[in-house]
């Protein structure tokens, strides 16, 4: 049995499946619309989520199965102090796979150990987001053909981004690709990325605070939100959360093939009047979710259509 705990548990031919796999599903959706008759996906939310949560139950629906689960923590046993160990040990009684999202991290991994199901980790505190990161993957191939031979602005809160912190692990094992980081200094991609993963592995990269630097240069963009909930005063929150703001004046310093990505929720980081720039693809990434999520459920399950 297999779980999904980090972009890195699949390899870079497994993900050329699961991508090949979410293509055809696009493609021909009628083909897998009973895939999954008479399976459950048991969605665990101790964190809010609008996409993540939604898509995995999308996906499960799109194949034909069905979807149960919570969407708070205090809606949940874990409000009277169950531990993650005994609900997933209940859960495996009722469902064939699920996924879970936790603010602790490394909580999917201890549910992955006791577990009789897959665990899929639907982002576990600061640390991982691998499905967010397989949409990331499919979308940016969607775009630009091809993922490697690229440099890529990762721009905003890129200490307590999850959705960063898988991509960068992914996207460092294709060739040819260069990040540029662009945040302020108090949000820097934390030293644990940068030494043990860029550093390490040789990947060029450089860091900069103004957006304005690095737009021309970008093949694509990845904006993400700060991270309200992870900081530990409301203050630097304040401080930190309008640093950026992609408008239709910055995006004019771009070139005209850099695509704007985005994992959403978007609060000012991007103006709405960036939507309708044909580079904006955060919503056609929203779409790609849910076919990598079906992708991906009927490979944990091991389902071959
Ligand atoms: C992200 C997350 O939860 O980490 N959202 C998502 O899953 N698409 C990004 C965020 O919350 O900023």
């Amino acid at each position: 049995m297999r779980h999904l705990m980090s972009p890195l548990d699949f390899s870079v031919e497994e993900l050329d499946y699961l991508m090949n796999l979410a293509s055809d599903i696009e493609a021909d959706p009628g083909k897998y619309a009973h895939a999954c008759a008479g399976k459950k996906l048991a969605t665990l939310f101790y964190e809010p989520s609008t996409r993540t949560r939604l898509s995995h139950e999308a996906a499960m629906l799109n194949l034909g199965g069905s979807v149960l689960g919570f969407s708070t923590a205090d809606s949940s046993s874990a409000a009277k102090g169950e531990s993650v160990a005994d609900t997933i040990r209940t859960i495996s009684c009722y469902a064939d796979i699920c996924a879970m999202r936790h603010h602790k991290e490394g909580a999917p991994m201890v549910a992955a150990k006791h577990s009789r199901i897959p665990v899929i980790n639907a982002g576990d505190g600061g640390h991982q987001h691998p499905t967010q990161t397989l949409t990331d993957l499919l979308t940016i191939r969607g775009l630009k053909g091809r993922l490697e031979n690229m440099t890529i602005g990762l721009c905003g809160d890129l200490k307590f981004g999850r959705t960063v912190h898988s991509l960068i692990h992914a996207l460092v094992r294709y060739p040819g690709i260069r990040f540029v980081l662009i945040s302020p200094e108090e949000l820097r991609l934390p030293s644990y990325i940068r030494s043990d993963v860029l550093d390490q592995q040789d990947i060029p990269y450089e860091e900069v605070v103004r957006l304005e630097d690095a737009l021309p240069n970008l093949d694509l963009l990845y904006m993400t939100r700060v991270q309200k909930e992870r900081f530990f005063n409301e203050e630097d929150y304040v401080r930190m959360k309008d640093f950026y703001i992609l408008d239709r004046k910055k995006m004019e310093l771009a070139p005209e093939d850099m695509y704007v990505l985005h994992p959403l929720p978007r609060v000012n980081e991007i103006s709405v009047e960036v939507d309708d720039d044909p580079r904006a693809a955060y919503f056609k990434q929203a779409q790609y979710g849910v076919y990598i999520r079906m992708a991906l459920i009927l490979t944990l399950l091991e389902i071959e259509v």
